[in-house]
């Protein structure tokens, strides 16, 4: 059978009819499953056939979610985490021994930057950080015992890409897995396994669940890769709760859908702010006057749903345009069908010196946008009274 579209594969990608001929999946909500004979469990133990044993091993639900993502992403099996960071930290923990060492992208998540620094080091597991605007100096990183890079792209919240094609190049000229964090595009946008990368991880709690209400990951990867996922997964419990992967799934029926109008609304909402007078720099990888449009026009099939802008005045500029915000939400997620905004300087990052928030792209005006899926002209209202409010 010819191979059916994304779209397709998000929406009749289902597990099998019970006998109750339902038409939308059932919750598995078991922590165990039960065995036929002595034999049976003997043999679901001893791997020689395959079945669920017990939740925090498998499920049907999760199983679901994986298989979905799998197409979606072109990878041959996942795993799937109860978050976004437990994704990030199994993806590098089941393969990092003690005495290696990862490269890893600076702009990477901040409790990923956290795992490296304060959670790493017990175990000797080493770490050097790559800037991404600097692709050329990467490759001088690369040590004897480098095991992993590890990247985001877009970056968070400065919208820098990497060139997943080279990377994928750089990483198999030396042997080293290549782990892209692929939260901010979603595999409807763009899918680093086709162009190099070994493993991908996701918070599911963005744009997989898109309205707020969940939190999820999962690592995608080939069949050898995650069978060392799944014996780490399976000893040390950071499994998806079935529920949550029943929601995930549900969703991906419609994240095209969503990713489309996303990334819609958020050009049209960086297209207009590029023009206005209180506003010094926008950055959407999509607007032509971003550095890298032509990368993300080769890799990304639109823009996303982020956008952030300088606004003139600074952190006190940045405070009062939070503070002004009427229809937009002020919380700390992305990815939902409400607008949401955030200062990074005085919040997510506020810990961080000026010299390090500025080496990852934030300057104490940058705001950054998720943009929903509320009607455009009223997210470009709320911005325009926002900015007027905050002069
Ligand atoms: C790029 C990226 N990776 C990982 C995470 C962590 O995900 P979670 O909050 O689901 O643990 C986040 C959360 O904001 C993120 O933005």
């Amino acid at each position: 059978m010819k191979k059916k579209k994304f779209e397709t594969i998000a929406i009749r990608t289902q597990l099998e009819k019970t006998e109750n001929r339902e038409h939308s999946v059932p919750l598995y909500l078991t922590s165990s499953f039960t065995f036929e004979d002595a034999e049976q469990a003997r043999a679901m133990f001893a791997d020689e056939i395959p079945g669920n044993i017990y939740t925090r091993f498998s499920n049907p639900n999760n199983s679901e979610f994986i298989e979905k993502m799998c197409l979606m992403e072109g990878t041959e099996d996942g795993f799937a985490t109860a978050s976004g960071m437990a994704a990030v930290f199994v993806s590098m923990a089941a393969f990092l021994n003690s005495g290696d060492h990862i490269l890893l992208c600076k702009s990477v998540f901040g409790s990923t930057i956290q795992i490296a620094n304060q959670i790493f080091p017990k175990w000797g597991i080493s770490h050097t950080y790559a800037d991404i605007t600097k692709p050329e100096s990467w490759e001088g990183l690369i040590q004897k015992n480098t095991k992993m890079i590890m990247v985001e792209t877009p970056s968070n919240p400065a919208l820098d890409l990497i060139d997943l094609e080279w990377l994928g190049k750089l990483a198999k000229k030396h042997k080293i897995l290549l782990n892209v964090d692929n939260c901010f595009a979603t595999p409807y946008l763009q899918q680093p396994a086709k162009l190099g990368a070994d493993i991908i991880t996701h918070s599911a709690t963005k744009y997989i669940d898109g309205q707020g209400r969940a939190i999820g990951g999962i690592i995608l990867a080939s069949k050898e890769l995650i069978k060392e996922v799944r014996f780490f997964s399976r000893h040390t419990g950071p499994a998806l709760s079935p529920f949550n992967a029943w929601i995930f799934s549900k969703s991906l029926e419609t994240l095209a859908v969503r990713m489309d109008r996303h990334s819609e609304n958020a050009l049209k909402l960086a297209q207009h702010l590029e023009k206005h007078k209180e506003v010094e720099l926008v950055k959407y990888p999509f607007l032509p006057s971003h550095p890298q449009y032509e990368l993300a026009k080769k890799q990304m099939s639109a823009g996303g749903g982020i956008v952030t802008f300088i606004v003139k005045g600074g952190l006190n500029r940045g405070r009062k345009f939070l503070n002004a915000a009427m229809l937009s939400s002020h919380t700390a997620n992305l990815g939902d069908t409400r607008t949401i905004v955030t200062h990074p300087a005085s919040t997510t990052h506020s810990k961080l010196t000026d010299e390090d928030r500025a080496s990852v792209g934030i300057l104490p005006g940058l705001i950054r946008i998720s943009v929903g899926l509320e009607h455009i002209d009223d997210i470009i209202e709320e911005v325009e009274q926002a900015l007027e409010k905050s002069k």
